[in-house]
């Protein structure tokens, strides 16, 4: 409200300057004041026009994120689906479904458990197989995620781990980032989801390692996909990604916070939006 009015106060400005220029200039008759008139009608035209762009643009965002959040509800059998900031966004969630169902993956690896390990391992649980890996640094969390996926009988199709960060040099970078020490060398995923470590706490590019750390363990036809890429750290992270892995085929899709895809095989970059 305060950001509009300053707006405001600065384009009735705007739109006296012409009128008081040509005033100064001692051009009378009532010149200077259509003049004022038709600036400040144009003024509000344009802003009008950007202000309802704007409301629709936001509610066609939030009918995006309420219709996933039924379509997530009514395929999740009963159970309890409660999106919290933290959670990946439901459009997030049912873009990676559908991703998961089109190339028919069996295997995930997710940095960053919650709603999204429950919901992925529901789908294998539906489709008749897959696993999920999640790894969680925080050990309470990981705890409580073991305890739903329990509670709603997918223990066999996901486990969560729980890996400290450690010292981590990659991209150029040392940070806190996942003990790896719990995956096996040789395994390989169809698909990573990096939705951790939080950025929330401090490090912008605390995500950064994932690509470099992870990009042996991506199987042929593999895909990695990095949440809440619209955010000016993550936005950066992909664009160092871009130019360090020149054999990985790259998409921004523009949905939840921003989802970036880093693909093994450029076709399946056709999957996406
Ligand atoms: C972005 S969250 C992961 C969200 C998860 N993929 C989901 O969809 O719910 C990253 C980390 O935040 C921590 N966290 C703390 N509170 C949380 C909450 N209410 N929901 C999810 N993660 C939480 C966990 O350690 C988690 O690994």
């Amino acid at each position: 409200m305060k950001r509009d009015l300053q707006i405001g106060l600065m384009a009735a400005i705007a739109a006296m300057i012409p009128g008081l220029f040509l005033a100064a200039l001692g051009i009378g008759g009532g010149v200077p004041v259509i003049v004022t008139v038709g600036c400040g009608v144009g003024i509000v035209v344009a802003f009008g026009r950007r202000w309802h762009r704007q409301a629709v643009a936001r509610t066609e965002h939030q009918t995006t994120h309420l219709r996933s959040a039924i379509g997530v509800a009514a395929t999740a059998g009963g159970i309890p689906t409660y999106w919290t900031e933290h959670s990946i966004t439901p459009e997030t969630l049912t873009q990676i479904q559908q991703l998961i169902a089109a190339l028919g993956m069996r295997s995930v690896l997710e940095l960053g458990s919650g709603l999204s390990t429950l919901m992925i391992a529901h789908a294998f649980r539906r489709a008749g197989g897959g696993k999920v890996l999640s790894l969680d640094d925080d050990a309470r969390w990981a705890g409580q995620s073991t305890a739903t996926l329990e509670r709603e009988g997918l223990a066999s199709f996901a486990e969560v781990r729980v890996a400290p960060l450690k010292d981590v040099t990659s991209g150029g970078r040392t940070s806190p980032w996942y003990d790896l020490s719990s995956v096996a060398a040789e395994a390989r995923f169809d698909l990573v989801i990096v939705d951790g470590p939080p950025a929330w706490k401090g490090d912008r590019l605390a995500r950064l390692p994932a690509l470099y750390e992870l990009r042996k363990h991506l199987g042929t036809n593999g895909v990695l996909v990095l949440d809440d890429a619209g955010r000016g750290g993550e936005a950066e992270i992909a664009r160092q990604w871009q130019r360090d892995f020149p054999d990985l085929h790259f998409r921004m899709v523009d949905v939840g916070r921003g989802l970036f895809v880093a693909s093994v095989q450029r076709s399946t970059l056709d999957l996406l939006p």
